[in-house]
């Protein structure tokens, strides 16, 4: 079973999980940032990992998500928010149905990732009322993202592919 990870980082969190599910798939996954446009031909299984650019998967990984045709995929990602929020849900949903219809979604994780201090600099400086200000909630989610992602999240990141694997090695999917 071939395996193929391909991820997309600007800060090195997407990274990290990426390394961490190859754990998982040992010398059988193929690790590949997204620029170099990896051939999915002959893998078993596709995973790709975006950072969460504005509700979405982010602009490089969106066409790599857009190119796959009639193979099994998985998608991971990291963002600021809350991993169980509506904003992490209805992105991972709005990612995934980028993948053409002849794919198959297998599995899909997402955790918090430390967002770029240029950008936390740039909401300190919006005023008060203004969509993006900070607010004591933001801080304090912007203080709990920047502790990830953690040894917590690579576990359960490695759980959910462990699981995928298996499926894919009894034939249940
Ligand atoms: C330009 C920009 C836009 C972002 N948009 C979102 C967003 O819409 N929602 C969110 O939860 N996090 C957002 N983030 C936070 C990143 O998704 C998060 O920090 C992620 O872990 C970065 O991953 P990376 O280190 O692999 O680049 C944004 C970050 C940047 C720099």
């Amino acid at each position: 079973m071939k395996t193929l990870i391909v991820y997309s980082t600007l800060t090195g969190n997407t990274q990290k999980v990426a390394e961490a599910i190859q754990e998982v798939f040992e010398v059988q996954a193929d690790l590949a940032p997204v620029e170099d446009n990896p051939s999915a031909e002959g893998y078993d299984l596709i995973l790709v990992g975006f950072w969460v650019d504005k509700g979405m998967a982010d602009k490089k990984s969106k066409e790599y998500l857009s190119s796959l045709r009639h193979k099994k995929v998985g998608l991971f990602a990291t963002l600021g928010a809350y991993p169980d929020s509506d904003h992490a849900r209805q992105t991972m949903i709005q990612s995934s149905q980028l993948l053409d219809s002849s794919n198959q979604l297998t599995g899909t994780f997402i955790c918090q990732g430390k967002v770029d201090p240029r950008l936390t600099a740039m909401y300190k400086q919006f005023p008060e009322g203004h969509p993006h200000a900070m607010t004591p909630e933001r801080i304090a989610r912007l203080q709990e993202a920047a502790k990830h992602p953690n040894e917590a999240d690579f576990t359960k990141a490695k759980a959910v592919f462990a699981e995928v694997r298996r499926q894919l090695l009894a034939g249940e999917i």
